[in-house]
């Protein structure tokens, strides 16, 4: 006998699911989009110690006849994609058909289901892969799955978990970026019988930002909104006084696709150089919207990731949508506009046309020796000419930016003169005195108004 078997069914099913549900985080992932898929506009979710003794997530979607429902937990079962072809364009978040399989492979599993159309629903009872039970039930239109003692029997994964609060925290965090990556859809979220997070489902991205990320963020965020070769931007960024330690604030859709992806992350943080510092990331939560032909969404088991057809371009459009916004941002706050940084992730950004539009462009730094090589009192004079600087926005329009050292520093000359300038202090420095000059006028209006 040769030394090669083919492996059985429940060994097959329990690789396959320990790829798809890594941690109990992975399940509420795969069970909201399968709510998402089913058109849901109520999506509530409840974890009992971590998602380990229990994950529930309920919604109001399509729901499955009773035919559907036994089928749904089989492995490649799917009503999202039929051929290979469909594979090109897929318009769902699930595609596989795995997702129920595996989940029910690795716990105590119920499903609860009634489409409109039926009286009763179906209830589906699942012990590690094996159907214990199906039975008519009466419940509400949309799906319930209950989730119970997660790898019961998969001893080596619940080895590998991490601690109560970090698994509750991964939870948080997908419930979160949903929530905010579906704004239309009003999401509940429990642990325990703590209600952690609750939004309206009004369509309205500034409002759930503002539920997650403090109240003060509210008028933080810049709209973004921009369209170029097919491909679109659409989100809010922070603006660049509004920064965070880590890049845990940032979440990508691509396609209402949660991913995770390098080139984006790069992208985004790009377009902030020179305004923040290091150390600092923006918040972000960006909508890529791009001809599904132009992705292939089939390159992670878990689908987190998605490889485009040509990922320069599409990071270069997500990077002039954010610099557009940036541009106008800082038109507004009256700042110019080379705050915006001179260093370039694609040659094509050097020039970037909203700087060009304006008149500015970015040049190759000249050899500074001419300069320096004046002698003492000729530099003294330039100093002195400071004394005479015309109006701010006369000089900025009048300064000649030569480039930027170490994406901080921008070198420009303005007549005679050099300028070093620290691009985050003159930030800095801008906000400081709107924020005096705002206290003064609070103040004047009181000592008017109040005597
Ligand atoms: N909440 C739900 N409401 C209605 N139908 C559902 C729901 N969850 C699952 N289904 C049905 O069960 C099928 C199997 O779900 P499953 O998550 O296993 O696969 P999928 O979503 O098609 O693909 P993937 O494995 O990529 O998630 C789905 O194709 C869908 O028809
Ligand atoms: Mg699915």
């Amino acid at each position: 006998m040769g030394k090669i078997e083919l492996l059985a069914q429940d060994v097959v099913n329990q690789i396959a699911a320990g790829e798809v549900v890594e941690r109990p985080a992975s399940v509420v992932k795969e069970l909201i989009e399968n709510a998402i898929d089913a058109g849901a506009t109520q999506i509530t979710v409840e974890i009992k110690e971590a998602g380990l003794k229990e994950i529930k997530v309920i919604d109001n979607g399509v729901g499955m006849t009773a035919q559907d429902a036994e089928v749904a937990i089989a492995r490649h079962a799917t009503s999202k994609i039929r051929q290979t072809d469909d594979l090109n364009q897929v318009a769902t978040l699930g595609f596989r058909g795995e997702a129920l399989a595996a989940i029910s492979a690795v716990s105590r599993f119920t499903l609860l289901t009634k489409t409109a159309d039926d009286v009763a629903g179906t209830r589906v009872i699942v012990e590690g892969g094996q159907i214990k039970e199906v039975s008519p039930v009466g419940c509400p239109r949309g799906t319930q799955i209950l989730v119970e003692d997660l790898f019961f029997n998969s001893q080596p994964r619940r080895k590998f978990l991490k601690s109560p609060r970090s698994e509750s925290g991964a939870i948080a965090d997908v419930v979160t970026r949903f929530a905010l990556g579906y704004p239309k859809v009003a999401f509940r979220y429990y642990s325990g019988k703590r209600l952690n997070l609750s939004t309206p489902g009004q369509d309205d991205l500034l409002e759930i930002a503002s539920i997650i990320y403090g109240k003060e963020s509210r008028g933080q965020f810049l709209q973004i909104s921009h369209a170029e070769d097919g491909i679109e931007v659409q989100g809010i960024i922070s603006d660049p006084g509004f920064t965070r330690a880590s890049r845990y604030y940032q979440s990508f859709f691509v396609n209402r696709r949660l991913i995770r992806n390098y080139l984006l992350s790069r992208a985004l943080e790009n377009a902030y150089q020179g305004l923040v510092t290091s150390g600092h990331y923006p918040c972000a939560i960006i909508f890529l919207t791009i001809d599904p032909r132009s992705t292939d969404v089939n390159v992670h088991p878990t689908k987190s990731d998605i490889r485009f057809s040509d990922p320069q371009l599409v990071a270069r459009i997500l990077y002039h949508g954010i610099r557009d916004a940036l541009a106008d941002y800082l038109q507004q706050q009256r700042m110019p506009e080379f705050f915006l940084g001179a260093q370039a992730e694609h040659p094509q950004q050097k020039e970037h046309p909203r700087l060009q539009e304006r008149g500015l462009h970015f040049q190759t730094a000249q050899p500074l020796i001419d300069t320096f090589e004046q002698p003492f009192s000729e530099r003294g004079e330039m100093i002195a000419e400071r004394q005479s600087l015309p109006d701010k926005q006369a000089f900025f329009q009048k300064m000649r930016l030569l480039g930027q050292v170490q994406g901080t520093y921008i070198i420009a000359e303005y007549g005679e003169a050099v300028f070093i300038i620290d691009q985050h202090a003159a930030h800095e420095r801008i906000r400081y005195e709107e924020i005096t000059a705002n206290i003064k006028q609070k103040k004047e209006f009181f000592a008017k108004n109040i005597s």
